[in-house]
């Protein structure tokens, strides 16, 4: 393996993890949300629009390292598993952008359905972590489904 390729390895490992790690702070912010008031819930809304601000930005940083491997590396584009991983990201792409921003959004305007978005971002938090894990699992096992 050249040097190069090791880097590039490496920097989408490392944004893997930084693509993952923080969303597990979503659920104490979550918690907190329940029964958050005033300047706090303000401060617990901002905090989680920053920790998904900072995961799709590292996703960012995942797809690009992830195209340079295959450009630059053994693997063609049209590998299986490469091609599965390609759908599950769009997948997860939809659920990031309207599943958390929309419901984000909908907070200040809406005091009376809190509980339900609540319930939603909770839900839409797993959704994303679960995505991503399967990802994760068919990087580093590369099945071939054809
Ligand atoms: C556009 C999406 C992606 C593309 C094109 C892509 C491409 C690749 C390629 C070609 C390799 C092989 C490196 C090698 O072993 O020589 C790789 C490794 C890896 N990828 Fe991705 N990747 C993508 C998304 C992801 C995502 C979403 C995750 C995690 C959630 C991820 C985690 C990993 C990990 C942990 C490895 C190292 C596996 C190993 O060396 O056995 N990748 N990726």
């Amino acid at each position: 393996m050249g040097v190069f390729y090791a880097v590039i390895v490496y920097l989408h490992v490392l944004s893997a993890v930084v693509s993952v790690g923080p969303l597990f702070v979503l659920f104490p912010i979550i918690r907190r949300m329940r029964s958050a008031a005033g300047t706090e819930d303000a401060l617990l809304i901002s905090l989680f629009k920053w920790t998904i601000r900072f995961v799709m930005h590292s996703g960012h940083v995942l797809v690009v390292t992830g195209i340079l491997l295959l450009l630059i590396g053994p693997w063609p584009w049209y590998t299986s598993w490469v091609i599965v991983t390609v759908g599950v990201m769009m997948l997860s792409i939809v659920f990031l952008a309207s599943g958390f921003s929309k419901v984000l959004k909908r907070f200040p305007d809406e005091p009376e359905n809190r509980e339900a978005l609540i319930a939603t971002l909770s839900k839409t938090s797993w959704r994303y972590i679960l995505l991503l894990l399967v990802m994760l699992y068919l990087m580093v096992a590369k099945p071939a489904f054809w």
